[in-house]
C-alpha cells in the first residue's frame, strides 16, 4: 500500500533558469526563490556547479546556495562531474543530484561522457560523499526518448538503474527531457520499475514539451510515484536537446492535488505561488505557461 502524499522538489532554479538567455541577477533569482520557500516549498534544486561555459546563467551557483542554507531546507545542486560534485559539497549543499542520460548521444552532448564514464564518476562522487551528511540522487535524462535516437522501452532503463542500485543507490529520477512520454507509457513504466525495484524511491521529472506534463504526472501518481520535480510558472528546459521546452508548471501541480484532495507533505500557499509567479513573469519579462497563474485556483469565487 503506498502513501497517499505527494513529495514535490521545485527545480525553478536549475531547470528553470538554465533555459533562460537574457542574465538574471543573483538578486533576482533570490527573489524568486525565497517566494516560493515562502509558499511552502522545502525541497529546492536552486541551481547547478556545471562548466560556465556550458550554462553561464549559473555561475552564481555558491552565491545561491550560501545565501539560501537554512535548517529547514533540502538544498539539492545538479552535478555533471566529480570536480562539480567537490564544488557543490563545498558550498554545503544538502543533496547531489548527478545527472546522465539513457540516451548516449544526449549524454555526450550534455556532460561529454559516454553513459559509462558518466557511471563511473557517480561511484566516484558516492565514495567522496559517504562520510558526509550530503546524500545522493541520480537524474536520468531522456528516459522515455531522446530527440537525437528516439524512444525507448523500460528494458533500456532497467538496465542503468540496476548498475545503479548494485552500487548502493537507491535515490532515482527519470527525467523525460524533452515530453517524449504519454500517460499509458509513463504508467506502464512507473509500475513495471516499482515492481522490479521496490527498493529504489523514482522521481518523475516531466516536461511539458507536447502537453502531456501534467496528465504524465497524474499516470506516474497513479502508478504509485509520489515524489515529483516541477518549476514555478512552467520554465525550463535542457539547453543541449533541441526542442526542449518548460517543466510541468509548479503551482498548476499543486492546484491540481489540491483540487483533488490529495496531501501534499507540506502545506502550501497556492496564492503565495501565484503571486511569486507573477513576479517571476516580470522579472523574466515574457508570458509564463502556467496556466493557474492566469486564471486563479478554481475554488476562488469571482465576485460581480
Ligand atoms: N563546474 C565548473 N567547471 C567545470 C566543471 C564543473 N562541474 N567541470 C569541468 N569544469 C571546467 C574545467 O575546470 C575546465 O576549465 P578550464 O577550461 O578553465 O580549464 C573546463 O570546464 C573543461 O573541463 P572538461 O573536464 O574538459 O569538461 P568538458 O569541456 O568536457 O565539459 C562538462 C564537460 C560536464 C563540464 C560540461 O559539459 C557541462 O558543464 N555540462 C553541463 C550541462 C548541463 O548543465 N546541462 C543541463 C542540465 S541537464
Ligand atoms: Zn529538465
Amino acid at each position: 500500500m503506498v502513501n497517499s502524499e505527494v513529495y514535490l522538489t521545485d527545480v525553478t532554479g536549475r531547470d528553470g533558469f538554465q533555459m533562460e538567455k537574457s542574465w538574471i541577477e543573483t538578486d533576482d533569482k533570490l527573489l524568486i526563490l525565497k517566494g516560493i520557500i515562502d509558499a511552502g516549498i522545502k525541497r529546492i534544486e536552486a541551481t547547478s556547479f556545471v562548466s560556465p561555459k556550458a550554462i553561464p546563467q549559473l555561475k552564481d551557483a555558491k552565491d545561491i546556495i550560501k545565501d539560501l542554507k537554512n535548517e529547514e531546507l533540502t538544498l539539492v545542486a545538479l552535478v555533471p562531474n566529480m570536480k562539480g560534485a567537490e564544488y557543490a559539497l563545498e558550498s554545503g549543499v544538502d543533496e547531489i543530484n548527478v545527472v546522465l542520460s539513457i540516451s548516449e548521444t544526449h549524454n555526450k552532448k550534455n556532460v561529454n561522457h559516454t553513459v559509462s564514464e558518466s557511471l563511473e564518476q557517480v561511484y566516484s562522487i558516492r565514495k567522496l560523499i559517504n562520510s558526509t551528511k550530503t546524500t545522493l540522487n541520480i537524474s536520468l535524462g531522456t528516459t522515455f526518448g531522446c530527440p537525437f535516437e528516439g524512444k525507448y522501452n523500460v528494458s533500456k532503463v532497467s538496465s542503468v538503474i540496476e548498475q545503479l542500485l548494485e552500487n548502493g543507490i537507491d535515490k532515482i529520477t527519470l527525467a523525460d527531457t524533452t515530453g517524449m512520454a504519454n500517460p499509458n507509457k509513463v504508467s506502464y513504466y512507473m509500475k513495471t520499475l516499482r515492481q522490479k525495484y521496490p527498493r529504489a524511491q523514482f522521481s518523475l521529472h516531466l516536461h511539458n514539451t507536447r502537453g502531456m506534463g501534467l496528465v504524465n504526472l497524474l499516470a506516474g501518481y497513479n502508478a504509485g510515484v509520489r515524489h515529483f520535480d516541477a518549476s514555478l510558472g512552467g520554465i525550463g528546459g535542457c539547453p543541449f536537446a533541441p526542442g526542449a521546452t518548460g517543466n510541468v508548471c509548479l503551482e498548476d501541480i499543486v492546484h491540481m492535488f489540491m483540487e483533488m484532495g490529495v496531501p501534499l507533505e507540506h502545506p502550501i500557499n497556492l496564492l503565495k505561488l501565484i503571486n511569486t509567479s507573477n513576479d517571476m513573469e516580470k522579472i523574466l519579462g515574457y508570458k509564463l505557461p502556467g496556466q493557474v497563474m492566469k486564471a486563479g485556483s478554481a475554488g476562488e469565487v469571482i465576485k460581480n
